[in-house]
């Protein structure tokens, strides 16, 4: 399965993708590392492991589609099959999701439904839920709204400011995100339309 990661941040997510490669617990391969930010960590992590990297500034584009427009582009020049937002803080637009229809993943600090957008971690905080966790799930046209491939859960505990459960969380979607990229490597992964039985387009994965 060859990837494209497009990123924003420090890259802790691409780094965990990169030791599972390593590692043999994931059967994939990164061809390019994206960046809409120049100095972003996550480029530095892509050097020293010899990957590819590409920085696409969104500024220097008139709008979402053309920045997407240039992004797929890239991606498509690679060989890339599966895109994945690991800390890619930028809408995307019909002009990547048209281009990898269900290929694109995206991995979120919040037990989806609950907490989509920004600081979804201070969401949890504030309103005061007893269990927080992440989510890795396929991108639709809306935020954070795409069909639920993978959750794990944390506790949120006495005391936690956003910097503590933003760390605990971080700790599992380390371990999630390759998890669920290595389902979909192995063909186990499938998007059911909705039907008589679920109103939404679900998830289904096939056990081994
Ligand atoms: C991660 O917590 C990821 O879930 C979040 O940004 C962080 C990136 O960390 N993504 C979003 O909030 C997207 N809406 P990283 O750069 O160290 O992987």
């Amino acid at each position: 399965m060859v990837l494209g990661v497009l990123v924003s941040g420090s890259g802790t997510n691409l780094q965990a993708i990169l030791d599972a490669i390593g590692a043999g617990r994931l059967d994939a391969r990164v061809a390019v590392v994206v960046s809409n930010v120049a100095g972003a960590g996550a480029l530095d992590r892509a050097r020293a492991a010899g990957v590819g990297t590409l920085v696409v500034e969104h500024a220097r584009f008139p709008d979402r589609r053309a920045f997407d427009t240039a992004v797929v582009e890239a991606l498509r020049a690679r060989g890339v099959e599966v895109v994945v937002l690991a800390g890619f803080m930028r809408i995307v637009t019909d002009v990547l999701l048209g281009a990898f229809p269900m290929k694109v993943v995206n991995v979120h600090p919040a037990l989806l439904p609950a907490f989509p957008g920004v600081h979804a971690q201070k969401q949890a905080l504030d309103y005061g839920v007893r269990v927080a966790g992440c989510t890795v799930h396929f991108v639709d046209g809306g935020t954070d709204t795409g069909p639920i491939i993978a959750q794990e859960t944390v506790p949120v505990l006495e005391g936690d400011d956003e910097k503590a459960l933003t760390a605990r969380i971080l700790e599992k979607e380390h371990n999630l995100l390759p998890r669920a990229l290595q389902w979909l490597a192995e063909g186990r992964v499938t998007v059911e339309p909705p039907g008589p039985l679920a109103a939404r387009a679900r998830v289904r994965i096939e056990t081994r």
